[in-house]
């Protein structure tokens, strides 16, 4: 009996310090990974500050670019594109309008029916739809038909309670989420696609006008009123329901953001003269956050592999 307690004993033994090895190996591998862990935490902490410093300094920067860009063209990160919109919403207006949005992966056909007072929208229809991914890289032509074929067939399905005055051609605000330069409120060329998007032969064109010629071939009876951006289409909206909306922001699949400027700040125009004293600008801010935004070795790492990626995709 002793010496198989003994031997129990023993064995007991060398198995506790076995577990005792495995338990501290753990903990030893387990506080190595911790400390791992607390080194990309302080990184990250670091590396994304938003210091009351750091943020004067991106307001500074941010500053001396829009005046930049409001003094000249490609002066500057900041775009500050003319959007020729010179008066927004305001709640009166009434009728039926259409709208169609073109921005991302997706595109939007809308009509809606407005009652003439604040905040009465009175219907509101909306179908979305995929763009296929060959048209993305495919032609304008091919592209612009599509969207005028769904138009069409959004409109031919056309409810009998919305008044649409029958000899009245029907107005479409067209809104398109690329960099354009603006000639009129309803007309821009596009400076370039952005977004997966890739069709040499659109870069350049009036894309109101390309929009209309496929409607005209689809014997749709429209025209584009207004080509806006989608951070203008925000504000225009948010200033339909509270006049007191001067700016607009949209985080997206891209970022950009909008505002209502004096006329006489836009020196790169002078003379421009509005009714209101004030033209909506859209910033074009995309590229001013590539240089301010915090960049750590994560994001470096991740952006190397995914250039790589597409390198390799292209190839
Ligand atoms: C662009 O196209 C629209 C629609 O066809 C037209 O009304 C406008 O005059 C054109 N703008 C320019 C600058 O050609």
């Amino acid at each position: 009996m002793g010496k198989v307690g003994l031997v129990v004993a023993a064995v007991c033994a060398v198995g506790s310090c076995a577990v005792a090895g495995v338990l501290v190996g753990r903990r030893i591998r387990s506080r190595c990974k911790w400390g791992r862990a607390l080194d990309v935490l302080s990184e990250f902490e670091e590396g994304c500050s938003t210091s009351t410093a750091r943020l004067r300094h991106v307001v500074d920067a941010m500053a001396v670019e829009m005046h930049a860009g409001l003094t000249s063209d490609g002066g500057s990160k900041l775009k500050m594109l003319l959007t020729f919109v010179s008066r927004l919403p305001d709640g009166n207006e009434k009728g039926t309008y259409y709208a169609l949005d073109l921005g991302g992966t997706n595109f939007r056909v809308l009509r809606v029916q407005l009652g003439g007072r604040r905040s009465t929208i009175i219907r509101h229809q909306v179908e979305q739809q995929p763009i296929p991914q060959h048209l993305m890289t495919s032609t304008s032509e091919e592209l612009f038909d599509y969207i005028a074929m769904t138009l069409k067939q959004f409109v031919d399905r056309e409810e009998g309670d919305f008044d649409q005055e029958p000899d009245r051609s029907r107005e479409l605000g067209f809104t398109f989420s690329f960099p354009v330069k603006q000639t009129s409120v309803t007309s821009g060329v596009l400076i370039k696609w952005t977004k997966g998007f890739a069709i040499e032969d659109t870069v350049g064109k009036n894309v109101s006008q390309c929009l209309e010629e496929a409607m005209t071939k689809k014997g749709l009876d429209m025209r584009v009123t207004a080509l806006v951006n989608d951070t203008v289409g925000t504000l225009a909206l948010s200033h339909f329901h509270d006049e007191d909306t001067v700016a607009a922001v949209v985080l997206g699949t891209g970022t950009n953001a909008c505002y209502v400027e004096r006329t006489g700040a836009i020196i790169k125009c002078q003379g421009l003269l509005t009714d209101s004293g004030g033209m909506v600008v859209n910033m074009e801010w995309g590229s001013f956050w590539s240089s301010h935004l915090p960049r750590t070795s994560y994001d470096v790492e991740l952006d190397d592999e995914s250039t790589n990626r597409s390198d390799q995709a292209r190839l």
